[in-house]
């Protein structure tokens, strides 16, 4: 089985059966990473550059024991510390690394299309979006179908709400598309300002602005955090406002007769979006969606590298 693919660029582009194929390779490799030796040789004689022009702290050393753990060479850019400050484009820097005989590149960007501007001008080089812009993090949603698949058995007809700030975040906009693709029912709940009208009719998902209605209708609730940094105006009173209207709380739940999967994908902001004693409840995977997280990104890089020995 192969990816309809040569880049992981997004969701979008994906077809649901390169989504099944993903989760159930990542499986495989879930396994790999219980034995004693948590290694395998599938991508001995592969190089792999990790180009990170954003901050990370999950997403960064999750690839680079991914790449480790199918025994890839990897190497580390960071463009903070890097001929960057002196002008160089990204284009310039990636053929740069790229005539070091690289051969997959990851690649997180604050643009959003960088990911896809690299895979038309090296159009033979394996590109995988760690995270560009506003637009998309497909690995991420790919560990959170995952570890929502593993707590529930199936994507298929489970209701799973995104909080936040959906307008924003690239993680709200690979996960509608994932879980659309998959046969879920998805919701939004969140501010206004914060809440893209267009989703609705374009996207198929349902919007709710009363969090606790919302809360009361999903299986899953997938809390999102603000991000700020990619605001460029004033789109809600206070944090404190925040955490009142949209923050998820214990109280908030007591009030909702269900057990509900309660997920993040990091970082968190703990007293806005959610408080500590739901992120660190029963019912919370969130440290699950950062363990699984390894696995489905070796699935990913396995399957792109065009690979056919899985493990020994
Ligand atoms: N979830 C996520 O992308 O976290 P990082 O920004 O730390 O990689």
């Amino acid at each position: 089985m192969q990816l309809s693919t040569k880049h992981l660029l997004g969701i979008k582009d994906l077809l649901p059966s390169d989504i099944s194929l993903i989760l159930s390779t990542a499986q495989q490799f879930k396994e790999v990473l219980q034995r004693p030796i948590k290694k395998v040789p599938s991508l001995r004689d592969v190089t792999i550059v990790n180009l990170f022009y954003e901050n990370s702290t999950r997403t960064r050393i999750s690839f680079e024991l991914a790449e480790k753990r199918l025994s890839a060479d990897t190497i580390n850019f960071a463009a903070s510390a890097s001929s960057v400050s002196k002008g160089e484009t990204l284009l310039d820097t990636v053929n740069n690394i790229l005539s070091m005989k690289v051969d997959m590149v990851v690649m997180r960007h604050s643009a959003s299309g960088a990911p896809h501007f690299l895979s038309k001008h090296l159009p033979d080089t394996a590109i995988v979006n760690a995270g560009d812009g506003i637009n998309e993090h497909p690995t991420q949603a790919l560990l959170d179908a995952f570890s929502i698949t593993e707590k529930l058995g199936t994507l298929e007809g489970k209701k799973i709400l995104l909080i936040g700030d959906i307008m924003h975040s690239r993680v709200a906009l690979s996960n509608i598309y994932l879980l659309t693709k998959m046969g879920a029912e998805v919701m939004l709940s969140g501010p206004p300002t914060l809440m893209p009208k267009y989703m609705e009719a374009a996207l198929g998902v349902k919007i709710e602005y009363n969090l606790k209605k919302a809360l009361a209708w999903c299986d899953v609730a997938n809390v999102l955090r603000i991000q700020l940094e990619r605001q460029n105006q004033v789109l809600f009173s206070s944090l404190r406002e925040y955490n009142r209207a949209y923050g998820v709380t214990s109280k908030l739940l007591s009030e909702i007769d269900k057990d509900i999967v309660i997920m993040h994908p990091g970082p968190i902001n703990r007293g806005v979006e959610i408080d500590s004693d739901v992120a660190d409840s029963k019912n919370s995977v969130i440290l699950k969606q950062v363990e699984n997280g390894v696995a489905v990104r070796m699935a990913v890089l396995y399957l792109l590298s065009g690979k056919k020995e899985l493990s020994s």
